[in-house]
């Protein structure tokens, strides 16, 4: 067993995998011309990347619930007051966005949602001013989530490298 601050075994599991359905998700979008040759045409390169941030908004409420059964354990030390604000400031707006991208992705569309070909989402019915503004509050928020978890990221190898404690470590080894 560590003797430093550790997040649970869930919690190591959903962060995780978040990161490789994120990646999944932009990337999709990243190369979609060329990827869609491959996936049989755009329809597909949407059918996947919306089905992935289902998945994602769905991990993210289980996040939710599992932080509420297992807590959040104490990485900074308390003394470091300025650093546990930013962190978890930080983390909030993580939070938020990964709720906000995928849900203002699925508002934005007039047609229903089709969950990886085998469940259909109905699309809710508005005003195409509506439907414009949440497109707009996707690819805003979309790109605030990537600009935030690169300060996300650099922030985790800075404790790595230059600080040398043991932030990094909470968050690694899953059982
Ligand atoms: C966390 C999950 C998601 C992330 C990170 C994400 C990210 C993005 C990004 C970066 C773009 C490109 C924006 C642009 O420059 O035009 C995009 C476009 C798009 N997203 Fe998402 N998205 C997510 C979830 C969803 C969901 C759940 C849906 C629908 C149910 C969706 C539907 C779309 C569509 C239709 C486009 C194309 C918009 C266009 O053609 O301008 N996205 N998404
Ligand atoms: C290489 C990529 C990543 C690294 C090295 C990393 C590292 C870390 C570390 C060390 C922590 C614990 C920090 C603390 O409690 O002060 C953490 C927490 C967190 N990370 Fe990341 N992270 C990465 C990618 C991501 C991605 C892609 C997301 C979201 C899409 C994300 C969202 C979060 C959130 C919300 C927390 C708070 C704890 C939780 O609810 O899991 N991280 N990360």
């Amino acid at each position: 067993m560590q003797n430093y601050p550790q997040y649970s075994s869930k919690q190591k599991w959903i962060h995780w995998l978040t990161l490789i359905l994120i990646v999944f998700t932009y990337l999709l979008i990243l190369f979609k011309l060329t990827l869609s040759a491959y996936l049989g045409g755009m329809f597909n390169i949407y059918l996947f990347h919306k089905s992935f941030g289902v998945l994602i908004f769905v991990i993210t409420l289980w996040r939710f619930i599992v932080i509420k059964q297992d807590g959040v354990p104490d990485v900074l030390p308390k003394a470091q007051k300025r650093q546990r604000i930013l962190s978890k400031s930080g983390q909030g707006f993580i939070y938020l966005l990964l709720i906000i991208v995928p849900l203002s992705g699925y508002l934005m569309s007039s047609r229903p949602l089709n969950f990886f070909g085998v469940i259909l989402i109905p699309a809710i019915d508005m005003p195409n001013k509506a439907y414009q503004l949440f497109h707009q509050a996707h690819q805003v928020s979309a790109y605030l989530l990537i600009a935030l978890l690169i300060v996300h990221i650099a922030s985790a190898l800075f404790h790595y490298f230059w600080i040398k404690d043991k932030v990094l470590q909470s968050m690694l080894k899953c059982d």
